[in-house]
């Protein structure tokens, strides 16, 4: 310690940086409780619900569209396989059904052969003792026909048009086109396929799954009074609002056991074209109540102002965590140094890494050594189905 200190001051000094014995004393500090505070993340694990994760680096779900044909591929494992130093690993946007693919090139995991093609990745994660979790969705209105096998339906608990353009492949970008109002008999059949996509899950080999209730897709189109306006028990006041949501986690967590679900919220985001509404507070107090209720293993609350959305005010985190008891998560903008702040004051219990590991798959060993995380990003090539920006790195498995 000692020497690291001497070190450390006579770098500065003979940087030529002119500054006050004082004012080195505390920079020493600031980069030891730097190197402490990813210390910990790194090397201490973690149990999830019932699983073990071995390390405190989570990174988040990004949609990377190289699913062609909407199933999952050898590009994709080597993506997951070069990230597999993180404890935990949340996969992209994973469908639940033909029926909830949204953005071009999206994964599945309603079929055999998708089945099949997930356990390659999650085989290769589980070789260097990561674990993965799948992130399951259903886009809902936020989704066009040129995107979708034929036959398939778009679906919203009300016919109200997402704002905004979504880009297909054969003709750029379109208009979301007018959903359909679902039936009590769709609502029905959306739940079990749900359950049948969580049922798959484990059988392709997942540590869990994290429901995605937020980021403008269907469920987060029921939570919302904007999307919602139906006048059956789905729609209206909060409860019937958040019904949906409720009755998916507790029929997933019958099915696979609640131990292995998480499920993620995003309030006052703008994504898919959200919008903020009166009672978003109170719909959120509602459902993370429910939420515990059911038991499951973790709630990740996804603060999007990190990337172009309102900021979650600090109020709102704090009835969260005070309502839900097991494993918060909490995402968007994190560093090392504001993990740890919000972890030590009991804000959350862990937080996820998102754009930090999008083009470096060495990222663990990054937060190992403090150096600054990924910043140089490449947004043109974020979702193309290339292997640049995407898989085209040195390999790192810690
Ligand atoms: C390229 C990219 C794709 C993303 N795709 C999704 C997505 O499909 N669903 C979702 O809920 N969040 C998605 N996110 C949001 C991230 O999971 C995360 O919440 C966000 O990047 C903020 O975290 P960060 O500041 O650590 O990057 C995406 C983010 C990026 C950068």
């Amino acid at each position: 310690m000692k020497n690291t200190y001497f070190a450390q001051a006579l770098k500065l000094l003979l940087d030529g940086t002119m500054l006050s014995a004082t004012k080195i004393k505390k920079s020493i500090i600031k980069t030891q409780n730097k190197q402490q505070n990813a210390f910990e993340m790194v090397n201490c694990p973690f149990n999830l619900g019932s699983v073990y994760l071995k390390n405190q680096i989570i990174m988040s779900t990004k949609k990377r569209c190289r699913a062609i044909g909407n199933r999952p591929n050898e590009l994709m494992k080597e993506y997951y396989k070069q990230r597999s130093g993180a404890g935990l690993i949340i996969t992209e946007g994973t469908s639940i059904s033909p029926n909830g693919l949204g953005n071009a090139r999206i994964p599945g995991i309603y079929s055999k052969p998708q089945i099949e093609a997930w356990e390659n990745t999650t085989s290769e994660v589980h070789k260097s003792g990561g674990k993965i979790f799948v992130k399951l969705m259903h886009s809902g209105r936020l989704s066009h026909p040129l995107n979708m096998p034929k036959g398939s339906q778009i679906l919203s608990p009300s016919a109200v048009k997402a704002f905004g353009k979504i880009w297909t492949d054969s003709k750029k970008m379109q208009d979301f086109p007018m959903p359909k109002e679902m039936s009590t008999e769709d609502i029905q059949n959306v739940k079990t396929e749900f359950i049948n996509a969580a049922i798959n899950a484990m059988q392709a080999g997942f540590d869990g799954v994290e429901i995605n209730a937020g980021s403008g897709y269907l469920l987060e189109q029921f939570i919302s009074p904007i999307s919602n306006i139906r006048k059956d028990n789905y729609g209206g006041d909060i409860k019937n609002r958040c019904r949906f949501v409720i009755e998916v986690v507790t029929a997933v967590a019958d099915a696979i056991g609640k131990e292995k679900i998480g499920i993620r919220i995003s309030p006052y985001s703008i994504a898919g074209g959200m919008q903020r509404y009166q009672e978003i507070e109170a719909t959120y107090n509602y459902l993370s109540e429910q939420i515990n209720m059911i038991g499951i293993s973790y709630l990740h609350l996804s603060d999007h102002s990190a990337v172009e959305s309102a900021i979650v005010p600090l109020e709102l985190k704090k009835i969260i965590r005070n309502n839900f008891k097991s494993t918060i998560i909490l995402s968007g903008g994190y560093e090392i140094e504001k993990a740890k702040n919000d972890i030590n004051c009991g804000l959350a219990d862990l937080v996820v890494f998102g754009r930090p590991f999008l083009n470096n798959p060495i990222q663990i060993n990054k937060l190992k050594n403090t150096w600054p995380l990924s910043i140089d990003l490449n947004i043109n090539l974020f979702y193309t189905a290339v292997k640049t920006v995407y898989s085209e790195f040195p390999a790192c498995i810690a």
